[in-house]
């Protein structure tokens, strides 16, 4: 069984998340998403309150679990008994630091192998910085993350 670990932040989950999660879901027998408990970010969402809005997203897509994790990504994946990495590639400036990252997690763990995928153009200009820039603003968040979580990110900012 081929176990792939698509790994981030997810403070939160966008449409061009999804969009490689969904993709991912159809090349691997199993994607485990990895939700980073980061101490050194402020996220706005906690590790828990990001995955239960993954977990929510992801409902529908039978071989797609979530779990939160901190330490080394490649413990994790041996954890999960993972031995691919995904990762999304949205402009070329994404390249450099995911070339960095995947050449120090081979550097840690040779086993492992990471796999890119192309975002979706209609989603490539989407961040999570950017999402929570337009929500502190009452901005519109259609069609930039899952519609269901909409009202989650709105009251983080209802004051
Ligand atoms: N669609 C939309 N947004 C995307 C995206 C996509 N397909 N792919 C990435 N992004 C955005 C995220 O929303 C995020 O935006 P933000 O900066 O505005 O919040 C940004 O890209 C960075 O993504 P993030 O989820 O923070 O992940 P990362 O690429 O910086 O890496 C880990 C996160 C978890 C993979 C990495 O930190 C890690 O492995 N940490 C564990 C420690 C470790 O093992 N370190 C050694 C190896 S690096």
């Amino acid at each position: 069984m081929k176990v792939a670990v698509y790994p981030g932040s997810f403070d939160p989950i966008t449409n061009g998340h999804l969009d490689i999660i969904r993709r991912a879901a159809k090349v691997y027998d199993k994607v485990v998403i990895g939700v980073l408990d980061n101490i050194n970010k402020t996220p706005l969402f906690t590790s828990e309150e990001r995955k239960e809005l993954i977990d929510r997203v992801t409902s529908d897509i039978d071989n797609v679990e979530c779990d939160v994790f901190s330490g080394l990504l490649v413990d994790f994946l041996k954890q999960k008994k993972a031995t691919v990495i995904v990762k999304g590639l949205r402009t070329v400036a994404d390249f450099e630091y995911e070339f960095q990252m995947a050449l120090l997690n081979k550097a840690l763990n040779p086993e492992f192998e990471t796999m890119f995928m192309m975002t979706n153009s209609g989603f490539s200009y989407i961040s999570s910085s950017m999402v929570k820039e337009v929500a502190k603003y009452n901005g519109c968040l259609e069609g930039l993350v899952p519609e269901g979580i909409i009202p989650d990110i709105k009251n983080k900012y209802i004051k």
